[in-house]
């Protein structure tokens, strides 16, 4: 098949749909691959590298949408990027349509078979295509938590682990899942007392399994938020209730019990946010003070660490792009189910019943296109 990855021209965005590693891997496998010339400058990945993986530069978007079977992105497609889509063509990139009526209209006009990475289940019901960006953020978190604590950054001037002779800092992670869990391993990894909290007890019993005495874990009741919340040095906020938006957890209230120099994460902002003082930053204005707490609010976190992500993203996004690349669409959909989940839109018909109902289109099932 002919694959195509193009530069990312949505606002800051670094990532690319395929490393050179990737790219070579899909040529290993018999499979031409374009790259529009700079795509992967944003991850430190040069044309030369592609080259050397077997794959083939070219100077334009346009060109690369006009030759691939198959494009592979990282960002939804911009309205430039959509108009050069056609019937047939294999969109393979996250989407996050139901939000989106314009870019929606644009996919279904379009013709193309359009797969989306964050609707791709696995096994266990989980979204293995968005899973490691919520690694990279919960990791993060606690990087961009630490600096804000810095005396220079507007924080209180603790140190997360302490030292000899000092205590560590507090550290309160709300929301106990991907996001919650890898902060949590961050924080006590670097010495902190970790705290995380949630409402699921199936979740509060895998934690406090996992860390043992490494960080403590408490039910999400409004009092023992509120106690958590005035204790801590640094709070991260991770809740998530599938497709809604995010509980306000952290009133603005509870903000005069906190310490002068505090500082709250809110990694849930992408969702509205858990705390109700949360508006969203960029990397290049990461954090602002409300009441004497600071408030690091970036909603693209995985952004400022796009080589991390990019390889991340890679790493699950892969394995299907070979998959549909080496049997077709249709095969590669018809034998893993959890892929086909990845479709949204095909030749010009809504086949993901949320987005459907959403944007009131007529849902036609994938397993319909597939055949
Ligand atoms: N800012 C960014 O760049 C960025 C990047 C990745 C993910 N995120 C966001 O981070 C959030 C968390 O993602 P995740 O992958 O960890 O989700 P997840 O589903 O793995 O975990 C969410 C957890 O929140 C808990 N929860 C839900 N409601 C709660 C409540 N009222 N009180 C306490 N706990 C509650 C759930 O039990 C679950 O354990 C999402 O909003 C996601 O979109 C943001």
């Amino acid at each position: 098949m002919l694959v195509g990855t193009v530069k990312e021209i949505k606002n800051h965005e670094y990532r690319v749909g395929l490393t050179p590693e990737s790219a070579h891997e899909l040529v290993a496998h018999g499979h031409t691959v374009l790259v529009e010339t700079g795509a992967g400058a944003g991850i430190g990945a040069t044309d030369e590298a592609y080259v050397a993986a077997g794959a083939q530069i070219v100077a334009t978007a346009a060109e690369v949408f006009a030759r691939a079977e198959m494009v592979v992105k990282v960002k939804e497609p911009q309205a430039v990027e959509r108009a050069m889509l056609r019937e047939g063509q294999i969109l393979y990139t996250y989407l996050h349509l139901a939000p989106d009526p314009e870019q929606t209209a644009d996919l279904v006009k379009s013709g193309a078979v359009c797969i989306a990475y964050e609707t791709v289940t696995d096994a266990s019901g989980g979204l293995p295509l968005l899973k490691p960006m919520s690694q990279v953020a919960g990791r993060m978190a606690i990087q961009a938590g630490a600096t804000a604590l810095e005396k220079a950054h507007g924080g209180r001037g603790v140190l997360l682990g302490g030292v000899p002779g000092v205590l560590p800092a507090k550290v309160a992670v709300i929301g106990g899942g991907v996001v919650g869990f890898n902060a949590a391993q961050m924080a006590a990894g670097l010495g902190a007392d970790v705290t995380i909290i949630d409402r699921s007890p199936e979740v509060l019993e895998r934690l406090s399994n996992h860390f043992e005495s490494r960080a403590k874990t408490l039910y999400a009741g409004k009092a023992n938020i509120a106690a958590a919340v005035a204790e801590a040095d640094l709070v991260i906020g991770a809740v998530l209730v599938p497709g809604a938006a995010a509980p306000k957890l952290v009133t603005r209230e509870m903000l005069a019990t906190m310490k002068p120099g505090a500082v709250l994460v809110d990694v849930a902002i992408d969702q509205g946010g858990c705390f109700e003082t949360s508006h969203a930053t960029t990397h290049a204005e990461p954090t602002y003070v409300v009441d004497g707490v600071v408030h690091y609010c970036v909603a693209n976190m995985p952004g400022g660490v796009a080589r991390t992500s990019t390889y991340a993203l890679n790493n699950v996004t892969l394995p299907h792009a070979l998959a549909i690349a080496n049997l077709g669409w249709k095969a590669a959909l018809a034998r893993n189910v959890h892929l086909a989940n990845g479709l949204n839109v095909a030749f010009g018909k809504v086949t993901y019943e949320a987005v459907a109902k959403d944007l009131g289109y007529t849902y036609i099932p994938a397993a319909d296109l597939i055949g």
